[in-house]
């Protein structure tokens, strides 16, 4: 195929024993930003992405566009192409794969239950496959999320929590990926490191989440609508900057163990490791609205809404205690920070006029 060359170059390591890694989402907001972190530090990276429209493509082609500067080349594929995976794997003898490629976002799945069978559970197993089969087999780094813990009510969330409890499909497919690392594991010796990031924000990020919908909406003077628990108190989120997420994503990579298989065959246990990459210090979203108004010299149109919205869960907030033990990772960047980043970002990208950002940041109502 066409792309063959550039894969073979893209994801050659450039540092003494550096990782190959095989990024999946790479066009996505987390999966840009750590395929470029290891491209910086040398690492061989190659991306695969299928630019759904889930939100708008143009920003995916923008994030593309600035990792082919650092010659980082994205495959245009699907998680669930079995024979392209497999090719992958036969031009290039990855050491690692980076899988962040889902589908995302909480209440969507309302709308859409299947594309979140078919990413989050479907394409998850397939990329399973391939890499059990492929020799040597690489270690696997993916994304779980924070509303695996659902209803828990132990705060902060520790990994031992119950996870029993999801309160929407996409916390159910996400939870169910971590069943399935486990028997991937478990049968076939592949190392598989689950991540469990909480309301990750700053710079390239999604469309559909409130920061960055509410940053559009106030500038336009439009009204927002903020949602209250059942018992009428304040949501409040865990939000974690961008730049401390790909710090985490690096060092569970750095540590990941070997897989012990080879080829299909497996066999002594490899490791199975799942972490929370949160921020440790939940924010009230009336808060968060706060710091946007000032950032942008605006007021926000208000507009309270006494329920709890469809699929959302009343707080998150990590306890990273294990992460930082394993590797090092400390969350430095605190909302006010991180959002005048992003605001900086926003205001560059889209311009201060209101309606251009409309046109291109598109889909969130
Ligand atoms: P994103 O939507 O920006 O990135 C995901 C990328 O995967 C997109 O570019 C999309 O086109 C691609 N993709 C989706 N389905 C695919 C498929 N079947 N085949 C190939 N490509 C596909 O989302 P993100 O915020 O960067 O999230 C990355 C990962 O982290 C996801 O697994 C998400 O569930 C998880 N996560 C994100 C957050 C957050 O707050 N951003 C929090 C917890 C977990
Ligand atoms: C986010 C991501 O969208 C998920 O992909 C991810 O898995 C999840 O984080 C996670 O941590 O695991 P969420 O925290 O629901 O999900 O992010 P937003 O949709 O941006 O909502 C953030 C907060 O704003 C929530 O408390 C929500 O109640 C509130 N909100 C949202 C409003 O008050 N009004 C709105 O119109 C939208």
């Amino acid at each position: 195929a066409s792309w063959e060359k550039q894969v073979r170059h893209s994801s050659t390591p450039r540092r003494p024993n550096g990782f190959s890694v095989l990024v999946t989402g790479a066009a996505g907001f987390i999966g840009s930003h750590c395929s470029l972190a290891l491209k910086k530090r040398g690492d061989g990276v190659l991306g695969l992405d299928n630019f759904n429209d889930y939100y708008d493509p143009s920003l995916k082609r923008a994030r593309q566009n600035l990792l082919s500067k650092h010659q980082i080349f994205i495959v245009d594929g699907d998680l669930n192409d079995a024979a392209l995976l497999t090719k992958l794997f036969d031009v290039v003898p990855f050491t690692h794969i980076l899988h962040l490629a889902a589908q995302a976002g909480v209440r969507y799945a309302m709308q859409n239950p299947q594309s979140y069978v078919r990413s989050n559970i479907a394409g998850f197993v397939n990329l399973l496959e391939v890499a059990k089969a492929a020799n040597p087999q690489p270690a696997i780094v993916w994304a779980s999320s924070s509303s695996v813990y659902g209803l828990n009510t132990e705060n902060p969330f520790s990994e031992r929590d119950r996870t029993d409890q999801p309160a929407s499909l996409y916390a159910a497919t996400k939870k169910a990926g971590e069943e399935i690392a486990h028997t991937y594991n478990h049968i076939y010796g592949l190392s598989l490191t689950g991540l469990r990031f909480f309301t990750v924000y700053g710079p390239w990020g999604r469309p559909d989440m409130a920061y960055f919908f509410f940053t559009k909406d106030i500038l336009q003077g439009k009204p927002i609508d903020i949602y209250k628990t059942l018992d009428q108190k304040e949501v409040a989120r865990d939000f974690t900057y961008i730049d401390d997420v790909v710090k985490g994503c690096l060092g569970a990579l750095d540590t990941a163990e070997k897989s012990t298989g080879s080829g299909g065959k497996k066999r002594s246990p490899a490791q199975l490791r799942v972490y929370n990459l949160g921020n440790t210090s939940p924010v009230p979203v009336g808060r968060l609205v706060s710091i946007l108004e000032g950032l942008l010299g605006t007021k926000a149109k208000k507009h309270v809404i006494t329920m709890p919205r469809n699929g959302d869960v009343p707080f998150t907030h990590a306890n990273v205690t294990l992460a930082y033990k394993d590797f090092g990772y400390k969350p430095t960047t605190d909302l006010a920070s991180g959002l005048r980043k992003f605001v900086k970002w926003y205001v560059n990208y889209f311009g201060m006029e209101p309606s251009k950002g409309t046109q291109r940041a598109g889909e969130t109502s």
